[in-house]
């Protein structure tokens, strides 16, 4: 089937936050007195804030009363908005914006399926919110990737039926969603991380115009 719905996810994807929000958890972690690790950031990906909070104080063995947890919730979300607001289109992630010209072109439905409550203000910083028809974020679902929520509600939104939909993602989580939504997982990272993806690409760089063409001719 012809693709004709794209949905991307935005930290890691998009552009390279999951560095500021592994600075800001490791912040955190370190203030609480434990080590917080790259690979043990690599579980927070595509995860929402309240679950990777649980997830580190998991780590370091801590219990947290209702109100230290909702204190840490807000900590690491100024310190991560501290690390972000410097942000600019020096910050896209290669070729990105090639992609979303290329597709923008032929007048392909493009939205955000992200579980950032901070992605719109993102992609304003990067100056690439226009290419989007709809954003859905943190702020709009109730249930965090791996549910399908988040790619379900782009897809209608665009109007397009989720088995025509390409998701791209970075996160385990991610490309679980998508393949339970039916649609086209497509993992850019590490493969060996990635491999429940449909197609993997290690960046946007690998992805030329035939593979964009392709998805949109039912070739691939
Ligand atoms: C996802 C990131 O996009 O958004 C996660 O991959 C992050 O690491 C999640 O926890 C929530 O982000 P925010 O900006 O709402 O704290
Ligand atoms: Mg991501």
């Amino acid at each position: 089937m012809s693709k004709t719905g794209f949905i991307f996810d935005l930290d890691g994807v998009i552009v390279d936050t999951a560095k500021y929000h592994y600075l800001a958890w490791k912040k955190l972690a370190n203030e609480l007195g434990f080590e917080f690790t790259k690979e043990q950031n690599e579980l927070f990906k595509g995860v929402s804030r309240k679950k990777c909070l649980e997830i580190l104080l998991d780590i370091g063995n801590i219990k947290a009363t209702q109100e230290q947890f909702d204190t840490w919730m807000v900590e690491k979300n100024e310190d991560y908005l501290e690390f972000i607001e410097k942000m600019d289109s020096s910050e896209i992630l290669p070729d990105v914006p090639r992609v979303l010209k290329f597709l923008k072109e032929r007048n392909i439905p493009m939205a955000l399926g992200s579980a950032s409550k901070n992605a719109k203000p993102i992609l304003e910083k990067v100056k690439l919110l226009h290419y989007f028809d709809s954003i859905v974020d943190g702020n709009s679902v109730t249930k965090a990737k791996p549910d399908p929520e988040v790619f379900l509600m782009a897809a209608e939104n665009l109007k397009v039926h989720p088995s025509a939909c390409v998701v791209f993602e970075d996160a385990v989580a991610g490309i679980e969603a998508a393949n339970i939504a039916n649609m086209t997982s497509i993992g850019i990272g590490d493969e060996s991380i990635l491999s429940e993806a449909k197609f993997n690409f290690k960046d946007f760089t690998e992805m030329d115009a035939d593979f964009l063409e392709g998805l949109l001719n039912e070739s691939v």
